[in-house]
This record gives C-alpha cells, sequence and structure tokens, in this order.
C-alpha cells in the first residue's frame, strides 16, 4: 500500500505506518536550526532525548540534565519541526517512583515546549508513572533494554536481555507498556531476535537503536550518525559523514584567512 503523504505525523500516523509495513525514521535533534533541516527531510519523528546531556552538555551520563534543561531543548526542536512527530525524553529523577510528580514533569514539558508526546524508560517499575501520564491524555513512548538512565545499576553499557530471565522481564514489560497505552516503544541494544520477537507480538510501533532491523523503525542519535561524535563507535553505529572533519577544514581556513588578512576581501565589506 501506498504510503499516503502527510501533513504532520501523529500518533496514529505511526501507527497506520506500522500496519502497512512502512518502516519508520527516528533522529535526535536538541536544537532549532538542526530541527528545521531534519523536518524538511521528511524525517518521520525527532526524539529530544536526554542524550543532550552527553552531547549538548558534554556530560559523562544522561542522569545531570534537568526538566528545564529538556524543556529549553524541546522548545527549540517544535520551532523548527512543523511535520515530525516531536518525543521528548523526562529526564532523570522526575519520573520514577512518584507517579504524581511524572505527571507534573509531563504535563509541564507538553504545556511550556509544545512537544507531541514524552519518553520515559523502564516497563513495570514506573507503570504507575506511564497511565498516570497516559489518562491525562499525553502520548507515551516506553524504552527498554539498555535504559541509559539505569547506567549506574547496569554498571556497563553492554548489549542487554542476552539472558533469559532478561529477555523474559523484557518481552512481559513491553506487553505492559503496549496494554497499558503507550503508542510505541524503543527497544536499545538488545539481540536482534528478541526485538523481532516483540515486534511481532505486540501492536504498537517498536523503533529499535541496536536491535536489528526487524523492527518496525529506527533511531540514531544525529551528532553520532553525522560524525560529530568520534569516539563513540558501537557496532550499530552507521556514520553517514564525517563532520568532525568537514568542521575542523572549514574552522581552519577561516582562521588562515584571517590571520593573512584574506577574509574579509573587498566585495565582503562596506
Ligand atoms: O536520549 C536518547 O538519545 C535516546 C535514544 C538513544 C533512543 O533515548
Amino acid at each position: 500500500m501506498k504510503a499516503p503523504k502527510v501533513a504532520k505525523v501523529t500518533t496514529h500516523v505511526l501507527h497506520e505506518m506500522k500496519l502497512r509495513g512502512e518502516k519508520i525514521s527516528m533522529l535526535t535533534a536538541y536544537d532549532y536550526s538542526m530541527a528545521k533541516i531534519l523536518d524538511q527531510t521528511g524525517i518521520d519523528v525527532l526524539l529530544v532525548g536526554d542524550s543532550a546531556s552527553n552531547i549538548m552538555a558534554g556530560h559523562k551520563t544522561t542522569l545531570p540534565i534537568t526538566l528545564n534543561e529538556m524543556i529549553y531543548h524541546a522548545s527549540s526542536v517544535t520551532r523548527g519541526a512543523k511535520r515530525a512527530l516531536v518525543v521528548v525524553d523526562l529526564p532523570f529523577g522526575t519520573y520514577q517512583g512518584n507517579s504524581i510528580e511524572a505527571l507534573s514533569s509531563a504535563i509541564r514539558i507538553m504545556k511550556e515546549s509544545s512537544a507531541d508526546a514524552v519518553k520515559l524508560e523502564g516497563g513495570s517499575e514506573i507503570i504507575e508513572s506511564v497511565e498516570r501520564i497516559i489518562s491525562a491524555g499525553i502520548p507515551v513512548m516506553g524504552h527498554l533494554g539498555l535504559t541509559p538512565q539505569s547506567i549506574h545499576k547496569f554498571g556497563t553499557y553492554k548489549v542487554r536481555a542476552t539472558d533469559d530471565d532478561e529477555a523474559e522481564k523484557l518481552l512481559s514489560d513491553a506487553k505492559l507498556l503496549s496494554e497499558k497505552g503507550c503508542f510505541s516503544i524503543v527497544l536499545e541494544k538488545i539481540p536482534a531476535n528478541l526485538a523481532e520477537k516483540v515486534t511481532k507480538t505486540i501492536k504498537i510501533p517498536v523503533i529499535g537503536i541496536g536491535a536489528g532491523n526487524k523492527v518496525d523503525g529506527q533511531v540514531l542519535v544525529l551528532h553520532d550518525m553525522l560524525g560529530i561524535t568520534q569516539k563513540f563507535s558501537p557496532r550499530f553505529l552507521r556514520r553517514y559523514h564525517n563532520l568532525d572533519d568537514e568542521i575542523r577544514l572549514a574552522v581552519e581556513a577561516y582562521i588562515g584567512d584571517v590571520k593573512n588578512m584574506e577574509f574579509p576581501n573587498e566585495k565582503e565589506q562596506y
């Protein structure tokens, strides 16, 4: 079936894409200028990920980023994105353990950034928060597998759910999130055959990162796929460009022109 062109991607559009077998493309975005470019390419979903903590702020983990900082990034992205569905991560410490606080965090994101949906990490442990947020009419995307906000519990960024117990828990969490009304789930860094099983079992779209290609869509961190970040090189990451090199070359050329008084030239002055 041919995909109808949509003016705005909604959670309903993503559901229909899954039914048609049309793959969903998703990338992270943290600012207005990038969001505008990405939106015009036809990307389906923009994720204002808490990876902004690493990528934009230079922290070692995603834990330090605050709700106010996420709202700042999210409102910049929504000003640039007209078509893509904009999903925003609830940051660490704003939804675990207290569903009322979770709802108030989600409401702040929706009200102050004009985002379309929020994303939460975890399964049964946070299900009360998920239910309460959805009951207020806010679409929720789940996130299972390697959930970076739990890095201190895991102790490593290695692939998750390789043993039967963790795989079983992940599948049951995915079913639970789907039953409770999540519109989609991200599966991060898990075996491809487990991701395929989850995708076939639940009715909502499954977006993978390091989860093979038998899922309903893919997400990457923009700065990783553009080659702006250099040290992060997991097996699942495909680099589509080497922007680190290109930026250095451009800036070095500029420095040279300034030092040699070749910039600005006569046409570039008043
Ligand atoms: O924060 C983020 O960028 C994410 C993606 C890696 C899925 O959650």
